[in-house]
């Protein structure tokens, strides 16, 4: 099976204050916060010219990755929605995902009967994306989108459709608005290759 760096660590990685420079651990700027913007209100436009009928719209974002770009995303609608969160775990052998997701928090409401659009930060492996697609249409939603910022083709091991895309990406570790690597960085207000001696130390 091919590797990629997806965006999950795959081992434990302590850090101390001032371990990594955040200046020092970035490789480059990918996305800086204009273009981040600009796509963001597009994105917004688009959903809300196709939701404008819509009763009874609900994001669903994927905590924690999602939790920028979710509340972006949401301040840009012009549509009635309700907002609420789900969080997953993944578990990964090795440096390779093994597909195998698990729901630890639920959303707060039912979704039955609602329109659903799922909110993702990433889409790498697609393994996330498709256990989402699968457990919410058993939920029986009046519709189910999925609307994602970052998507690394190259690391795909299952095909998903997106029906909303910020951005296509190479096989770089990604992190800033939202993104991680150990927990850190997620607020930087750009997205940020990793320098590789950083993840593979
Ligand atoms: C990331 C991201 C997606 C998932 C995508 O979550 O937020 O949910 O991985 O990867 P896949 O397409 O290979 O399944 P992560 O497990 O890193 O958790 P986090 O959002 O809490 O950082």
């Amino acid at each position: 099976m091919k590797q990629c760096t997806m965006n999950k660590m795959t081992k434990r990685v302590q850090f101390e204050e001032g371990d990594v420079k955040v200046s020092g651990a970035i490789e480059r700027v990918l996305l800086d916060e204009e273009a981040i913007a600009a796509r963001v209100g597009e994105l917004a436009a688009q959903i809300s010219a196709d939701y404008a009928d819509a009763e009874d719209l609900v994001l669903v974002g994927v905590l924690k990755g999602a939790f920028i770009f979710l509340a972006d995303l949401a301040r840009h609608l012009t549509v009635p929605h309700h907002v609420d969160f789900i969080a997953l775990s993944s578990y990964n052998r090795g440096a390779v995902s093994t597909g195998a997701v698990r729901l630890i928090m639920d959303t707060r409401a039912s979704v039955t009967g609602r329109h659903v659009l799922i909110v993702e930060d990433i889409v790498d492996t697609g393994y996330t994306l498709d256990y989402l697609l699968r457990n919410f249409r058993a939920r029986k939603p009046a519709s189910l989108r999925a609307c994602v910022l970052l998507s690394k083709p190259e690391c795909r091991q299952i095909e998903v459709p997106i029906d909303y895309l910020g951005f296509e990406i190479p096989d770089v570790w990604v992190v800033g608005y939202g993104l991680d690597y150990a927990d850190r960085f997620r607020t930087l207000p750009y997205i940020g290759a990793l320098k590789r001696e950083v993840y593979e130390e």
